[in-house]
């Protein structure tokens, strides 16, 4: 099943030359609850902080994060997108690796930041909760309307009650854009004790 799913990611993302989409909105309207200093740069916290961008893609969020300073990694199960990103110059993201983040989930307390954008794997859900370090906050966004497969729609307040035990910063559900697409965003943190 994962070779298939890997597969069908290679050719989709078997082109080149497209520019870096922008990060997802629930970094970009989100800023203010990234662990930032006051010069805009991602704080230490006993070292560097360290941000996850899951199922990444082209790792617009990631690069996004690295920019600000975050130690980057990101992980998508497409060889071919991973490849892509390996070849950039300069080399933003720490951490760039091909990963099946269900068969092989991010290890518990590890991220002060996890960032996941279009994909939904409900099984994946409490090992991303306890992937983040205590305090640490989870940016999710994903769709709820415009996908053909049903599977990977969420349903209506459904991405509220996916993460037992975080604390909820910010929900937004959107109605449907013209082209009838919405996507769900979440901004949540895993409480300090
Ligand atoms: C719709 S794309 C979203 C990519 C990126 N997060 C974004 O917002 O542009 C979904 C991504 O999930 C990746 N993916 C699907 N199943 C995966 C799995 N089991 N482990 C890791 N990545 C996976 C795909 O390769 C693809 O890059």
């Amino acid at each position: 099943m994962s070779e298939e799913i890997a597969s069908k990611w290679n050719s989709r993302y078997s082109y080149s030359g497209k520019p870096m989409p922008a990060p997802a909105r629930v970094l970009s309207r989100g800023v203010r609850w990234l662990p930032l200093g006051e010069d805009g740069r991602a704080r230490e916290m006993e070292g560097p902080c360290k941000a996850l961008d899951l199922a990444c893609g082209r790792a617009a969020n990631g690069h996004w994060l690295a920019q600000r300073g975050f130690r980057v990694s990101a992980w998508d199960i497409s060889e071919t997108v991973v490849e892509e990103i390996l070849s950039r110059r300069p080399k933003m993201i720490y951490d760039v690796a091909v990963r099946d983040v269900v068969k092989v989930p991010p290890e518990p307390s590890t991220f002060h930041v996890i960032v996941v954008s279009k994909f939904l794997d409900r099984s994946l859900c409490p090992a991303i909760s306890a992937a983040l370090k205590p305090g640490g906050v989870l940016f999710y966004q994903t769709f709820t309307h415009g996908l053909s497969n049903p599977d990977y729609l969420l349903a209506a307040n459904e991405l509220l009650s996916l993460f037992d035990g975080l604390k909820v910063l910010e929900y937004h559900e959107p109605l449907p854009d013209d082209e009838g697409k919405a996507e769900a965003r979440l901004i949540a943190r895993r409480p300090e004790h």
